[in-house]
């Protein structure tokens, strides 16, 4: 057992009966946190920093085939939870995760798991592009070639092709693939950055505020190729923009100081949300 996975155990019996019931008391989401087709399901999420809570009580599934969305004003939680879908919390010291986190009905916190071959089941992409420092090739290949998913180079260059195709930049960059990956423009670099991520079969695709760093056009690209992927994906996105959670996300969820306090179909929570603080968020009184 490696020693975050030790930490984690320490961490998850060091939380007691007593701090659940708490986060449980003020915890009640309004509206299906459910999908009849669940690939990932969280259940009674809790996560602290040290002694200051940041998610209280979660429950949400993410389900086949869809784009949800987390939505909610600055500091409330967005990214701590998506971080809890691929323990990528369990880098951060101090960061203590309660509750039931599966993937097709696999505990994901279960200490014999291999983080490793978890994040790349449950890809991610963050704000900023973060290409390596090594070719639009290598970007790409990296991933497969660690993963072991490729037998020969023309294997690993059909599999490069295909999640450079997926990811809409193929016809960008097919002439220059040895050229190094940052030196493409930004929404090229999160489109490569996408394309690493599907390279290695992800079944699920976390995106922290993807679009962040964009020019509205280099964004466009990026929501419709999020519109695609979900045929192949079940996609979770950090957005600041309601308009872009209204464009590409089937089901919404809004947070708020750790809770989540409603969660339901796109257009309900913009149109008619069920809990006056997601209608305050949306209307723009908060926020
Ligand atoms: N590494 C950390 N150490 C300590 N506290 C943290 C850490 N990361 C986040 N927090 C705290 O946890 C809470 C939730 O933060 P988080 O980053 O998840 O919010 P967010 O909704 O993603 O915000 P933003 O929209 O600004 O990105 C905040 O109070 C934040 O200060
Ligand atoms: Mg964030």
């Amino acid at each position: 057992m490696s020693t975050t996975a030790e930490a984690v155990g320490q961490a998850k019996a060091a939380i007691t009966s007593a701090d659940l019931a708490k986060a449980r008391e003020v915890s009640a989401t309004v509206g299906e946190f459910r999908s009849p087709t669940p690939r990932m399901v969280c259940r009674n999420v809790n996560v602290w920093y040290a002694d200051k809570q940041a998610i209280k009580d979660v429950n949400l599934d993410i389900g086949k085939n869809e784009v949800v969305s987390m939505i909610g004003p600055s500091g409330c939680g967005k990214s701590t939870f998506l971080r809890c879908l691929n323990r990528m919390n369990d880098t951060i010291a101090g960061c203590r995760v309660s509750g039931t986190l599966e993937l097709d009905g696999v505990d994901i916190y279960d200490k014999r798991l291999d983080v490793v071959p978890l994040r790349a089941q449950v890809g991610m992409v963050f704000q900023k592009p973060n290409p390596f420092p090594k070719s639009i090739y290598e970007n790409v290949a990296y991933g497969p070639r660690i993963h072991g998913l490729t037998n020969d180079k023309a294997e690993l260059d059909a599999l490069v092709e295909e999640s450079l195709r997926k990811a809409g930049l193929w016809e960008e960059v097919k002439d220059r693939l040895d050229q190094p990956g940052t030196g493409l423009s930004g929404g090229q670099q999160q489109r490569l950055c996408i394309a690493r991520t599907i390279a290695v079969s992800p079944e699920v695709i976390l995106m922290d505020e993807p679009c962040s760093a964009l020019d509205p056009i280099a964004t466009a690209k990026i929501e419709e190729l999020i519109d695609e992927l979900r045929a192949n994906y079940s996609i979770a996105i950090v957005t600041h923009s309601m308009q872009q959670a209204a464009r590409v996300s089937q089901r919404t969820a809004y947070f708020h100081l750790g809770d989540l306090i409603e969660v339901g179909q796109t257009d309900q929570i913009f149109t008619n949300p069920r809990h006056r603080l997601t209608e305050d968020y949306i209307t723009g009184r908060f926020g």
